[in-house]
């Protein structure tokens, strides 16, 4: 039995090869992160043959890396976790086989993570979590508000019908020819300009915790191409500032709803589009006035994009609790929270 309490965790479920050693479940000592975003820019997206190949080039050098740089070696380790879903399945099969080759060799417990408990985790590093806890989870592939009666108990109480935040923000960036992944680029631009546009905000007001941004996109996409065709061009700014305005009025919305209906002693804010600063200030703003009692924890700016160290976070949890993987563990790209009962 390893004296320390060091994990090795792995996280390939998109277009970031990562690995990472934490100590705890609340220190990194280090994440190795390698992004794949210049192969992929040019197709205005992530293309999963592509990301399933960088991520085998690059899984060694990167476990590699971690080991170096957090001075430790497979004999310190307790445990090696990984990230076996959602995401994409070829890309989740290198980092799910990466650890088991790991744990297998080394005989070392195998602890399956999912990844949107990964990013929640992101938060840990700020501060201790507390129960009963929401949290709201913006990323490129899902936004979903989590409502956990303790830990290790996750509930989805609210989710969007379409688009992911972070997708709309990417294809609408597509429109004013910015760079795959989008999300940092509008924002900045956001900062610059004002909501003239007024896009619609879908679902504002209605009675559920549910998201809708494919209407959003539409009328944004709507109108530049009708300004396009009237050779007339629109101010870049105003138009970021506006669909992050109408993304945010929306999010910051239905947070405030489900915390009138779930009462929590702390809210988390995580995944890529946490990062985004219209919402990071609305949040705090509207926590402050609306929930002063209610602690908010914001995943922090490093740690909110895809990487291992808050899946080692997680794992660390996870580990507490019993989960255990065997050998036959398969990526399972759909994977839900309620599947995280049974694991
Ligand atoms: O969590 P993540 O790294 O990958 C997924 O699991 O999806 O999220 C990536 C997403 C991208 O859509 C990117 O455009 C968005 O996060 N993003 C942002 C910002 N930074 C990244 N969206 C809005 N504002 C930002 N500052
Ligand atoms: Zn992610």
């Amino acid at each position: 039995m390893a004296e320390r309490k060091l994990i090795l965790a792995f996280e390939t479920s998109c277009d970031e090869t990562s690995v990472a050693v934490v100590e705890d479940g609340t220190k990194i000592l280090s994440n190795i992160v390698a992004t794949q975003i210049d192969s992929h820019q040019r197709f205005g997206g992530v293309v999963p043959e592509v990301a399933s190949r960088h991520h085998i080039e690059w899984i060694t050098r990167c476990i590699d890396q971690a080991l170096a740089e957090a001075g430790v070696d497979y004999s310190d380790l307790m445990a090696v976790a990984v990230t076996y879903g959602p995401g994409l399945v070829g890309s989740l099969l290198v980092g799910v086989t990466a650890a088991k080759v790991v744990a297998w060799a080394h005989q070392l417990p195998l602890v399956p993570v999912n990844h949107m408990a990964g990013h929640l985790y992101a938060a840990r590093f700020v501060g201790e979590f507390k129960y009963p806890q929401m949290a709201l989870l913006v990323s490129g592939g899902h936004t979903e508000l989590v409502y956990m009666p303790r830990e290790h108990e996750y509930e989805i109480i609210g989710e969007t019908r379409d688009d992911a935040a972070g997708e709309a923000y990417d294809k609408i960036g597509r429109v004013l020819g910015v760079n795959y992944p989008a999300g940092k680029t509008i924002d900045e631009w956001a900062a610059q300009g004002q909501d003239t546009f007024h896009f619609p905000r879908a679902m504002e007001k209605e009675d559920n915790l549910d998201f809708s941004f494919s209407g959003l996109k539409s009328a944004f996409i709507n109108t530049v191409h009708n300004a396009d065709q009237r050779g007339e061009e629109l101010n870049k700014f105003d138009l970021a500032a506006s669909f992050q305005q109408s993304v945010v009025d929306v999010l910051a919305e239905k947070t405030l709803r489900a915390l009138d209906q779930y009462p929590v002693k702390q809210l988390i804010l995580a995944g890529g589009v946490a990062a985004n600063h219209g919402l990071r200030t609305r949040l705090d703003r509207e926590m402050a006035k609306h929930y002063p009692d209610v602690l908010m924890l914001q995943a922090p700016l490093k740690l909110c994009g895809d990487n291992a160290a808050m899946i080692g976070a997680a794992a660390a949890v996870n580990y507490q609790h019993g989960d255990r993987a065997a050998l036959d563990l398969n990526a399972v790209p759909g994977l839900m929270f309620d599947r995280m009962k049974s694991m």
